[in-house]
């Protein structure tokens, strides 16, 4: 007996509407689970989007911290996540046990939160904050404040610097994928491409190094830190025709999709998020079939995680 092929394409958009659910998609997930997503953003985003729509179902093609957060802000909806292992090697660089130890080092400090957290993690903290609002975030806490920033250290050192925070603690974490970005790449590239745009994202160990070309002049008007979805938008907006791209590589296929005119170059081929990969169709496909995995956070730690996000929605 021959087995027929599923097409896991049909199948899912099929499920999608028999289940009333939306699929989000971060702008790292591969090709086809763009494709099957009904919309497709960065953390703040994606974040936002969860908590306005209306679907039963959250099918998150992210990772799991991203998920969670889906979950605190609507925590009446079943929110899934294909692939229990798509984790962050940045979240996993702090937990609630180590945040609570540095916070009694620092009790008068206000904590931010790069959403990058798990959710143990956020409702020890003051505030979240995303790559696209952080700055914002650190500027609307009142200077005399002490500011304990977590996890990122690259992400924290570019805060600090374009806020002129002197009173900021950074964790020492960072992302495998982006610490990997350094800035002898981005050099090699600034010395070949003089008219293309450089698009940073600030997790990247060369985002220092970036911001030291852009007040020299060799990346003025050029050079730009930016979020994942704020790639997105000054790749659309921008007249500049090439496009050199710091960050994980999934987001190429968007980029080069909507924008077919235009050339993007990553800075590092091998960019890439081996857990944001871990969603594949098929997963998306037995997710929708089977309700799996659901992402449910405590009542207790939502309660308070969801104050962190709060403030960071009302701010941004
Ligand atoms: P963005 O919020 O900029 O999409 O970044 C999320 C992330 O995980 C970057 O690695
Ligand atoms: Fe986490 Fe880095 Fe992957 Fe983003 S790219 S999800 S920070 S491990």
């Amino acid at each position: 007996m021959t087995m027929l092929a599923i097409d896991f394409k049909e199948q899912v958009l099929r499920l999608k509407k028999e289940r009333n659910a939306i699929i989000l998609a971060h702008n790292y997930q591969l090709p086809e689970v763009q494709d099957v997503a009904d919309f497709i953003g960065d953390s703040l985003a994606l974040s936002k989007n969860a908590a306005a729509t209306d679907a039963d179902v959250i099918v998150f093609c992210g990772v799991h911290f991203m998920a969670e957060t889906a979950s605190i802000l609507c925590p009446n909806k079943k929110v899934l996540i294909p692939d229990l292992e798509a984790g962050c090697s940045l979240a996993s660089t702090i937990n609630a046990d180590e945040l609570a130890a540095w916070k009694q080092e620092h009790p008068d400090a206000v904590v931010v939160s790069y959403v990058n957290t798990t959710a143990e993690v956020k409702a020890l903290s003051d505030y979240c904050c995303t790559s696209s609002n952080a700055v914002k975030v650190v500027n609307s806490i009142p200077a005399d404040r002490k500011v304990l920033f977590l996890p990122d250290m690259f992400l924290g050192s570019y805060v600090a610097e374009v806020t002129k925070r002197k009173n900021m603690y950074i964790w020492p974490g960072e992302c495998h994928v982006h610490a990997g970005i350094k800035a002898e790449d981005i050099n090699k590239m600034l010395a070949t491409l003089k008219n293309a745009d450089f698009l940073v994202h600030p997790e990247c160990s060369c985002t220092s190094s970036t911001m030291y070309h852009m007040a020299k002049g060799d990346l003025a008007q050029k050079g730009h830190i930016l979020s994942t979805e704020g790639m997105m938008k000054h790749a659309r907006t921008s007249g500049a025709k090439q496009f050199v791209v710091a960050t994980e590589t999934g987001i190429l296929y968007r980029m080069r999709k909507e924008n077919p005119d235009k050339e993007f170059i990553p800075v590092k081929e091998d960019a890439t998020c081996r857990y944001m990969k871990k969603i594949t169709l098929e997963k998306v496909y037995n997710s929708l079939a089977h309700n799996v995995y659901e992402v449910k956070v405590p009542k207790q730690v939502a309660d308070k995680a969801r104050l962190a996000i709060d403030r960071m929605l009302a701010i941004s």
